[in-house]
């Protein structure tokens, strides 16, 4: 039964590799082969004390890709010679889980020093996490190399806010690369996780097409002014379980952001919606896809960039 969409995953994993060539599920098998096993243990224990943790972790591995490739840039605190992308709007007071990628990169750095780099280690927390929730697994392209530099214009730019319509995330999207069966396949995302109310105040308040005993029961921890840290389920439904009920709360207008109703509001992507709703195995395959194809922006690999030993700082 599985066998369908495992191997149209492994040919994607082929062609992903031939278009960057370093880049290999095996790639530490020689060099770290104790990698793989130390970032998947400490990401269960971390899913283990904090479901929320799962979510934050894949959000970090995106707003690393989406922001000049998956490089570990977002990883980097500001220096006297750059300000880095944590203090950008859309990750600042926001992003989660950087401590979690450091205690991880310390124990790899104990097992093989200076080998496996930060970017990888996201690329492979996210994967194991999504798996510790109850979601779909897939290979993982490994060999990226991390920046040695980070931008917060870049981060403005390319990182899209939840204020976008379709038309808007349609083309941030297609920027990197990723087509919209891939933004809606990656947006389930938020199937995990939490959002300030900050986000999602406009949309409860002034917004049309939103489920109205959904937006009243948002209102008590989310008021008109104040409260903007007050957190919100993505997915009211299941929370903490890598599932498809995201896409069902769109089709009954419960999408939190203004964002995730775009995709379900009468234009090109409402049939993609509905074929994840209807079917938990053909959302789980477009996820793992699409997951996939995002950990392949613009990597750096043979002498570019660094294997940084701290995540948050370019090597001295
Ligand atoms: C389509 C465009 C997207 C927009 C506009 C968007 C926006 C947001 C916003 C505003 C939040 C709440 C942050 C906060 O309250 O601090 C959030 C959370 C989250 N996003 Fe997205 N996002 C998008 C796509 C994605 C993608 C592609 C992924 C991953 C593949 C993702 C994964 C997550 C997760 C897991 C959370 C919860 C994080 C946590 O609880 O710590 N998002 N997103």
């Amino acid at each position: 039964m599985a066998s369908a969409p495992c191997l149209s995953l492994l040919v994607l994993v082929a062609m992903a590799s031939a278009a960057s060539a370093q880049l290999s599920p095996t790639f530490y098998l020689a060099s770290c082969p104790s990698a793989l096993f130390i970032i998947q243990t400490a990401v269960q224990a971390a899913v283990n004390s904090e479901p929320r943790m799962g979510a934050s972790l894949v959000r970090l591995h995106f707003h690393d890709c989406f922001v000049d490739g998956c490089d570990g840039s977002v990883l980097l605190a500001d220096t006297g010679s750059f300000v880095g992308e944590q203090g950008a709007a859309p990750n600042a007071g926001s992003i989660r889980g950087m401590n979690v990628i450091d205690n991880i990169k310390t124990q790899v750095e104990a097992a093989c020093t200076q080998t496996v780099s930060c970017a990888d280690i996201l690329a492979v927390a996210a994967r194991d996490s999504v798996v510790a929730l109850g979601g779909p697994t897939w290979p993982v392209l490994l060999g990226r190399r991390d920046s040695t530099t980070a931008s917060k214009t870049n981060a403005e730019n390319d990182l899209p806010p939840p204020t976008f319509d379709l038309q808007n995330l349609t083309t941030a999207f297609a920027n990197k690369q990723l087509s919209i069966t891939d933004m809606v396949a990656l947006s389930g995302a938020h199937t995990l996780g939490q959002s300030q109310c900050r986000f999602f105040r406009n949309r409860i308040y002034n917004e049309a097409n939103i489920n109205t005993a959904f937006a009243t029961a948002l209102k008590a921890n989310c008021p008109q002014s104040g409260g903007d840290s007050s957190l919100a389920p993505l997915d009211t439904a299941t929370p903490n379980a890598f599932d498809n009920a995201y896409y069902s709360n769109l089709i009954s207008q419960k999408g939190l952001l203004h964002s995730d109703q775009a995709l379900f509001n009468g234009g090109g992507a409402d049939n993609t919606v509905m074929s994840f709703a209807s079917s938990a195995a053909t959302f789980n395959n477009a996820f793992a896809t699409a997951m996939v194809k995002m950990g392949n922006i613009a990597p750096k690999t043979g002498t570019q960039g660094q294997i940084r030993l701290v995540c948050s700082k370019v090597n001295s």
